[in-house]
């Protein structure tokens, strides 16, 4: 038992290295930017103060407007001539957007740029894997590279601004915006944050292909109560720290220019109102800089959670825990300026948030070169180099959830091969939701990307069998004869784009019953089977998972769906994925994750313990879980030093080997548990990963470095603390598995 607690950081957790802070001394062209916006403020009316601060849906899409400079609606137009405007959204392409900014920059009185902001979530037009996809790449360096990749397209179509990445944690797959986000751990999604950021920011903001991020949604959405979008969040302020908190801090480190605020309720304070995270957290312990936008009329909606009596109430509320820009709402805009003219709200206050979204439009060197080169467009969207990396970023997220036998990978050379199922030949659902300007034409199905890879000689079949969530007449027999007819059958299952995403959740996990119909008709046929699902969130398969023998779990996986498919399941790519997200046995279970307490009564054959009496506890597939078409073994786990203070750190290694005949990927996992502390703590929690390659027979050292900011927790008084007392260290393969290890953390 822990006696002596040391508090090794207050509050905010452990202290950043590298944390911008808000107090540094500002560089030499941080000097220029400040007297600049020091000069623009002081020419500025109120109202055009407000503007800046004022975000309008500006859209219009370039195809479908040719006569673009008039395509700028008049009223949008007046708007922004006059100042009342600083930021648009779902303007897209370079000719209508540079079209919308000459109006900023050339028909304003202050000549200010506007800042055009979209969500770019998962790809502009190259579409890649659906976020909680690729985060099950378990690589970083991944993201930051197909993050770098969507800024290019994105700021060569004139978006300055990217709304992602999305941070939210959440551990419930009803929640349709799970899809959105990288799971249900705050390590794994930490890391991840700091790549995206990382790669849509680049080096400069200024740059031709950068754009600013903005880490959404601050915070705690994911937790919405029954897994409903826009949902009640009540939780503890230590669960808020330890569970939601830690990717937007991660964010905020690695430089994220905006947050954007939540919708829910957060222990009865709306998030976007909420002056203990905006203020407290975001702006006095973490020192964050940049600025923070509401997100879509959530301001407005502070009357509606009855936070705020009218829209004037909203505004003032808002703007005072500290959202600099309005997205939408235009309550802003509607009633600041009257406050501040009654003297009851600081004109301060909005000079505060004008200078933060200034300096962002200054960093992204707007005053300078407003507009977008128009060649570099046709040049960047969608080229081949994005192509491959599309096709590299969905084949990595692939995970192998099952592979009884071997049935994976087939022969290219397979004499008849079936490909059944509603989503074989669907090119529209691959891409996911939010699929930026992505276009279905571009997506390469299942089917066309199996007719490609099978040799000459094979021939194959499709059937859809039934529709995603309708049987079609005589589609379920069709589909039994066929695969009847071949050597082995792929089925193609799982959601459409628009079952998970924005106000898509669901309150079932199953596969739609057509779809189960169907399963259960073809692999009653008797041929092998391989069942590849393409779907948002983590789905209750539990026949599919007793009786089916290989399973792929693809995602939306976006563009390059067929080709990355086919290369898991001909062998050219041997899966390395790992579930970012526990797959529950059925919906009852949840909400559900691997780092869960471990309660007085942990599960067992006691009657009374915490179980259910219909299902068992255990997940369907484990946080972590993937497997390979080869074999790996965890080799000589060794914890050095076996004891050290609070400040120390530990090395942890472990060989991974290449046990089998190919070559293939492991991400190797580390677990660890503190399991007498002062606060009870999760039976496991995911404190490093590193994917690595490995060729048959090979094997490598992998090791780990346990620092305070893995090792503590916040204490009855929310202190950081790493308390004294033994800590039990994992590393292997899954949540689930590994080989253990341990250490003392010893009072000092
Ligand atoms: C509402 C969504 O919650 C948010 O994620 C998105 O960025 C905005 N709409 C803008 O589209």
């Amino acid at each position: 038992m822990a006696l002596v607690a040391i508090a090794v950081a207050v509050l905010s957790g452990p202290a950043p290295k590298d944390a911008a802070r808000a107090d540094a001394p500002p560089k030499t062209s941080d000097v220029d930017a400040e007297a600049r916006i020091d000069a623009l403020l002081s020419q500025m009316t109120l109202e055009e103060k407000i503007g800046q601060l004022t975000q309008q849906f500006g859209g219009r899409h370039l195809d479908a407007n040719p006569q673009v400079a008039e395509g700028v609606q008049e009223d949008l137009r007046d708007a922004i001539r006059s100042g009342r405007v600083g930021s648009l959204l779902g303007a897209h392409g370079a000719e209508y957007t540079n079209a919308i900014q000459r109006v900023a920059v050339e028909e304003s009185r202050l000549r200010i740029p506007l800042i055009l902001g979209n969500d770019v979530i998962h790809g502009y037009r190259t579409v890649i894997p659906i976020p909680l996809g690729e985060a099950a790449s378990w690589d970083c360096d991944l993201a930051e590279r197909t993050a770098r990749m969507a800024a290019a397209e994105a700021r060569a179509a004139g978006t300055h601004w990217t709304f992602a990445p999305m941070v939210d944690i959440t551990r419930d797959p009803r929640w349709g915006r799970i899809v959105e986000g990288s799971g249900e751990d705050p390590y794994l999604s930490s890391a991840l944050a700091e790549a995206r950021v990382r790669g849509f920011q680049g080096v400069s903001l200024a740059a031709p292909d950068a754009v600013l991020a903005c880490a959404k949604h601050y915070v705690a959405y994911g937790g919405a109560e029954a897994g409903r979008d826009y949902n009640t969040v009540d939780c503890s302020e230590r669960r808020l720290r330890e569970l939601y908190l830690p990717p937007f801090h991660a964010a905020v480190r690695a430089g994220c220019g905006t947050l954007m605020t939540a919708f829910n309720d957060l222990n009865g304070v709306p998030a976007t109102a909420n002056q203990f995270t905006l203020e407290r957290i975001l702006r006095q312990e973490w020192g964050f800089a940049g600025f923070v936008v509401s997100d879509w009329n959530s301001i407005g909606e502070l009357v509606v959670h009855g936070y705020a009596a009218d829209p004037k109430d909203a505004a003032e509320k808002a703007l005072r825990a500290g959202v600099d820009m309005d997205m939408c709402s235009l309550a802003y805009r509607g009633h600041l300026g009257e406050r501040v003219k009654q003297g009851a709200l600081p004109e301060a206050l909005i000079d505060r948030s004008v200078r933060r979204i200034l300096r962002a439009k200054l960093a992204l060197g707007l005053f300078d070169n407003p507009y977008t080169d128009p060649k570099l467009e046709a040049k960047v969207l969608l080229c081949d180099a994005h192509r491959q990396l599309a096709r590299e970023s969905a084949a990595r997220s692939i995970v192998l959830l099952k592979n009884d036998g071997g049935v994976l990978p087939l022969k290219k050379d397979i004499p008849r091969l079936a490909v059944i199922g509603p989503l074989a030949d669907n090119s529209r659902d691959p891409l996911g939701t939010w699929a930026g300007i992505g276009r279905w034409e571009d997506v390469v199905t299942v089917l066309a990307g199996i007719q490609e890879a099978v040799a000459k000689g094979t021939r194959v079949h499709h059937v859809p069998g039934c529709e995603i969530d309708m049987e079609i007449p005589g589609g379920i027999e069709a589909a039994v004869e066929t695969a009847r007819e071949a050597d082995a059958a792929v089925l193609v299952l799982g959601e459409s784009e628009s079952m998970s995403g924005e106000a898509h959740c669901r309150a079932t996990l199953d596969l739609p019953a057509a779809q189960e119909r169907l399963l259960q008709a073809v692999c009653a046929a008797g041929k092998p089977v391989v069942v590849v699902l393409l779907n948002g969130r983590p789905l209750s398969i539990r026949w599919a998972a007793e009786h089916v023998p290989a399973i792929v779990e693809a995602w939306h996986p976006g563009v390059e769906c067929g080709h990355a498919v086919a290369d898991v399941l001909f062998g050219d790519v041997n899966p390395g994925g790992k579930l970012p997200v526990t797959f529950p046995r059925a919906v009852g279970q949840v909400p559900i994750c691997y780092n869960h307490k471990n309660t007085g009564r942990p599960p067992s054959d006691d009657r009374f313990t915490s179980k259910y009496i219909d299902l068992p506890t255990t997940p369907l597939f484990p946080f972590g879980h993937g497997l390979s078409y080869t074999t790996f073994a965890f080799r000589d786990l060794t914890v050095t030093p076996e004891e050290i203070g609070p400040a120390g750190t530990v090395e942890v290694s472990v060989t991974v080997v290449n046990t089998g005949d190919r070559s293939g990927d492991e991400v190797a996992q580390l677990y660890i548990r503190d399991p007498v502390a002062s606060v009870t703590r999760p039976v496991r929690e995911l404190k490093g990963f590193r994917r690595i390659s490995l060729k048959p027979g090979e094997s490598q050292r992998v090791t780990f470095a346990l620092e305070p900011e893995h090792l503590g927790f916040y204490d009855a008084h929310m202190e950081y603390v790493v308390e004294p007392g033994s800590f039990h260290v994992w590393v292997g393969t899954s949540s689930a598995a590994g080989l253990e290890g341990a250490f003392e953390v010893k009072a000092r």
